[in-house]
């Protein structure tokens, strides 16, 4: 009951028409908008401390990694107040607000790239993450000057937004998939599937133009999957064509820095030669395929490792 009334009250976040919805929806252009600007005069340096944000290095979003560092703290902080442990819990609220700030880069560096209501919800969770920031540091401040009542009512209250606003990031990782690989679930990825393990068509070998990125298609256990060729000579490279960071076209993006496709999305490289993640947002590989020309087709199979 008390679950199916808190989700009608953050049922609001469905509906773009509906006043703060739409307010979330400004507030978000105008953030995401300024952080654009700032990864344009940034450069290279700027993408580079975006990609590590992003947690490309990782091979999976940073942000829920780091995540429990301030509330792993803050919660121990609430333990220790009730044992009366006063010097111990302060050093934990004081944890808590430090490393909650490398936190709240991962994530905002995250959210740049999201749409729509994964957006709207991010901004809810940003928001109730800074109130809670708030409540912990007029905490800090409030012990540090001896009014421990109005310390621990503030973490108390702190404790509590975080636990709200932790809900709405376990909405925006299970629920909308924000940092969900979208091809963890292909067939192809690692060989899983029988029916990948010998070559197949994927396209005619005429629809390939040297140095130029091209689409092809693949059936595995009755799911059509979509690739991104590259001729280069003799060689042929081909990866899933669904970008793993949302699920862009990559077959539709660019080719850059010699072999590598740009989602047309926004923005994350790979190399063609083996999928890897040259520039986030992406941070999970892009599946790739071991391919070859014959009989006037371009044929497939899942990667053989060793
Ligand atoms: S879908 Fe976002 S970078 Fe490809």
């Amino acid at each position: 009951m008390a679950l199916d009334a808190w989700k009608s009250m953050t049922s609001f976040l469905d509906d773009e028409e509906q006043g703060l919805s739409g307010w979330l929806d400004g507030l978000s252009e105008r953030l995401q908008a300024g952080l654009t600007e700032a990864m344009e005069t940034g450069g290279p340096s700027a993408q580079a401390a975006k990609d590590f944000l992003n947690g490309t290095w990782l091979g999976h979003p940073l942000h829920p990694a780091l995540v429990f560092l301030p509330l792993g703290a803050w919660s121990t902080a609430a333990v220790l107040d009730v044992l009366g442990e006063q010097r111990a819990a302060d050093a934990s609220i004081g944890l808590g607000i430090l490393s909650s700030l490398p936190t709240a880069a991962a994530g905002l560096a995250q959210w740049h790239d999201i749409q729509s209501k994964p957006r709207r919800v991010g901004m809810a969770h940003a928001l109730l993450n800074t109130i809670a920031l708030g409540c912990y540091a007029g905490s800090w401040a409030a012990r540090a000057a001896g009014h421990r009542k109005l310390g621990i009512s503030l973490s108390t209250l702190g404790l509590g937004t975080t636990g709200v606003s932790g809900y709405l990031g376990g909405e925006l990782a299970y629920n909308l998939g924000v940092g969900v690989s979208r091809t963890a679930w292909s067939t192809e990825v690692e060989g899983a599937s029988p029916a990948i393990s010998e070559f197949q068509v994927a396209a005619p070998a005429s629809s390939l133009v040297e140095g130029e990125l091209s689409a092809g298609e693949i059936e595995v256990d009755g799911q059509k999957i979509p690739l991104v060729l590259l001729k280069r000579g003799n060689q042929v490279l081909a990866l899933n064509g669904t970008c793993t960071h949302a699920g862009g076209p990559l077959a539709e993006g660019k080719l850059v820095d010699g072999d590598c496709v740009q989602c047309p999305w926004h923005g994350s490289i790979f190399n063609m030669h083996d999928g890897t993640v040259v520039q986030s947002p992406a941070t999970a590989p892009q599946p790739h395929f071991e391919a070859r020309v014959r009989d006037g087709n371009v044929e497939v199979r899942a990667v053989r490792e060793g």
